[in-house]
Parts: structure tokens; C-alpha cells; sequence
């Protein structure tokens, strides 16, 4: 790693006004340093001061791992039996001017209140703020590379959701058919998974967030809610299909016509120059307008990348403009609680002329089992 990498957080320090930032694994230290590292019971943080050299505090059965990195900065390590305060003591030693700083950036977001609380031992005087937008502002905008990666898990979590639903079948438990999503992403060429896949039939469909139950049948009716995504060298797809198993009531039918109607609204409406307020308003209103209103509970979407759920939100009070390299999903859906739910969830990428759809799975209602 050269200097030059941390080029994009030091001018987040300029423009926030922030003297240091610390952080610790996850997708801003991927971003920077180009892999990451458990985030764990052992603290591992980089400071970045907004002047001279970064330092490292490091679990000493990491430290080759980390040598790797060629970081230009001092690394203070240490073992599990002696603990970790010597080595933030030492890395506080080395950055003299942060021993009583005003504006001590964190990842508000990701760092663990054990870290803070060693920061604030070894670094007393300071006072810390939240830096967590600051700091994800360097992955806002998606490089092509970048935008081929996501390209690449999307198209492997497209496949193995097909290959999935032929095995499908009345009788199954929401595990089962869970099971076979992850082994057929696998098969597919995944190198991880984004998530724990949410796959929830019937009344299970309409918690946004279900967790599988291994004590349930699908049954014909159910609707079937698959919220899945491979990852690929640490860029994640982040897809949902709703299915009905066998057959769909009327009621239902409605329901997912007005969800597949605010997606699209959705993706027509989205373009480099809009607020991601403007999105969501446009989709909520589609919702709003239906006879499902009461049902609709969350935000159109959120930023995609190498985390999940990061910027921007696509939210109504958010008045970030959208640019080019900016992707992020739009999702909305209606939840019928204890009956059924659906939610249709397409990832797209802003250009310059409006939006790329780097999903493509059918959006059709889709009968299976
Ligand atoms: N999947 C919906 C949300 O997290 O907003
Ligand atoms: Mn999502």
C-alpha cells in the first residue's frame, strides 16, 4: 500500500475538519487498504491523523497478515495473554498532538463501544465525534471496476436463485429452500454470501426481516419472499423475488401488481441530478395511492457496495444528489401482517443519462412448486 491510498480519507479530514479518523475492519478499511480483517473480541484500529503518518494497533496473530498492507505508518502490536492498553498507550505516545484533539473522527456506525472506551484511555483529553458519513463519503461513488464486481454478483445470485426455485416444491421448510439458495450461490461462484438469506412463505413473507423456520411447510397460496445476494471480491448483490406457491389469491395478485408498480416507478424516476428524497417520494407515492397504503413500513432503498445497507438512503428528507457511480437498490414492499407479504428488490447504478439496472431477474408474478 502507498501513500497515495489514503489520499481519499485525508481529504475527508480536510473537508470535515477532522484532526485524526480511526478504523477499524470492515468496508472503509477494505476500500483503503484493499482486504479486511475480523472485526473481533481483538481490537484492531488504524488512526489517520490529518497530518504526518498513520499508526496501527494490531492482534500480534494478525501481524503478517497485516505486513502485507506495506503500511507507512509505526505498528504497535500485542498478545493475547499481556492485553491490548500498552499498544494504545504507545500508539498515543506516537501521535502527541491527538492526546487532547477536538475532533477525533470514529466510525460511529462500526466501532465497538470497547474500542472507543480504549481510545478514550489512551487518548483522555480527546473529544471523539461521529465521522461514520465523512468517512463512508470515500465509497459513495463506484469506480467501473467496482460497478463490474457488483455486475459479477448479481449475475451469480441470478443464476443460483433460478437453479433454486426448479427445486422448490409444496411441502418444503423455508431452511430447506434456504439451504439450497446457498449451495447453489456457491456452485455458482460465490465467494460469500451478503447476508443470512431471508426466505419466509405465508404469513412469514410479511416481516420485512423473517428469519427461516424449519417447522413450516410451504403450502399452495403462500406467497414466498426470497431476500438473498452472493458476494464477489467483497461487492455484494442485494436481490428479492416474491413467488406464489402453486397458485395466488386475487387479493394478492393486488398487492404484488402495486409493489411491481412502485419498482418501477422507481427505477423510471431515478437519474444523476434528483434527490434520493425524490425517489422515494415518487415510490411511496404509488404505494400511498393504493388501496395497500397502511401496509407499506420502509424506505424505497439504501446504497450498495462493499457494505449492505450504506449511502445513500433512499429516503424521503434525504437530499443527497444522486450522481453517476452511485447504486443502491430500490425495494419497496407491503406487508400484510400474519397474511402476506412481497417485495421486489432491483440494484441499479446512476450514469450520466439516468440509471443502469444491473438486476435483470424476471419481475413478473411467478407461480412455483
Ligand atoms: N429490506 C427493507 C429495508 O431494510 O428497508
Ligand atoms: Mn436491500
Amino acid at each position: 500500500m502507498s501513500e497515495p491510498r489514503l489520499e481519499p480519507l485525508k481529504r475527508v479530514l480536510k473537508n470535515d475538519g477532522l484532526e485524526a479518523v480511526a478504523l477499524v475492519p470492515g468496508p472503509n478499511f477494505r476500500r483503503l487498504f484493499g482486504r479486511d480483517f475480523h472485526l473481533m473480541e481483538r481490537p484492531l484500529i488504524v488512526i489517520v491523523p490529518a497530518s504526518g503518518d498513520p499508526v496501527a494497533i494490531v492482534p500480534h496473530l494478525e501481524l503478517a497478515s497485516f505486513s502485507e498492507l506495506g503500511f507507512p505508518g509505526k505498528v504497535f502490536s500485542w498478545q493475547d495473554e499481556t492485553g491490548y492498553a500498552n499498544a494504545f498507550a504507545a500508539a498515543a505516545e506516537a501521535l502527541p498532538n491527538l492526546k487532547s484533539s477536538n475532533r477525533f473522527g470514529l466510525e460511529a456506525q462500526r466501532m465497538r463501544v470497547f474500542e472507543q472506551m480504549a481510545l478514550a484511555t489512551a487518548f483522555p483529553d480527546a473529544r471523539f465525534v461521529d465521522a461514520h458519513a465523512g468517512i463512508s463519503s470515500i465509497r459513495l461513488r463506484k469506480t467501473p471496476d467496482e460497478i463490474e464486481l457488483l455486475k459479477e454478483a448479481i449475475r451469480i445470485s441470478e443464476a443460483a436463485l433460478e437453479a433454486t426455485l426448479k427445486t422448490v416444491r409444496t411441502g418444503q421448510s423455508e431452511t430447506e429452500i434456504n439451504g439450497q439458495l446457498i449451495r447453489q450461490l456457491f456452485d455458482h461462484g460465490a465467494d460469500g454470501l451478503a447476508f443470512d438469506p431471508i426466505v419466509a412463505a405465508g404469513r412469514n413473507a410479511a416481516e420485512p426481516h423473517a428469519v427461516s423456520r424449519d417447522d413450516y411447510r410451504i403450502k399452495s397460496g403462500d406467497a414466498l419472499l426470497i431476500d438473498f445476494g452472493g458476494s464477489w471480491r467483497g461487492f455484494s448483490a442485494d436481490i428479492t423475488r416474491t413467488f406464489f406457491v402453486s397458485q395466488v389469491l386475487d387479493d394478492h395478485r393486488a398487492l404484488y401488481e402495486t409493489v411491481l408498480a412502485a419498482n418501477q416507478r422507481g427505477r423510471e424516476t431515478a437519474r444523476a441530478g434528483i434527490t434520493a428524497s425524490d425517489v422515494d417520494d415518487a415510490v411511496q407515492t404509488v404505494l400511498e395511492d393504493s388501496n395497500f397504503a397502511k401496509y407499506a413500513v420502509h424506505k424505497t432503498g439504501h446504497g450498495l457496495g462493499l457494505d449492505i445497507h450504506e449511502a445513500p438512503q433512499i429516503m424521503r428528507g434525504n437530499q443527497q444528489i444522486l450522481e453517476a457511480g452511485m447504486v443502491f437498490t430500490i425495494e419497496p414492499g407491503l406487508y400484510k401482517t400474519n397474511e402476506c407479504g412481497v417485495r421486489i428488490e432491483d440494484n441499479v447504478a446512476v450514469t450520466d443519462s439516468g440509471i443502469e439496472c444491473l438486476t435483470s431477474f424476471p419481475r413478473d408474478l411467478r407461480i412455483i412448486g
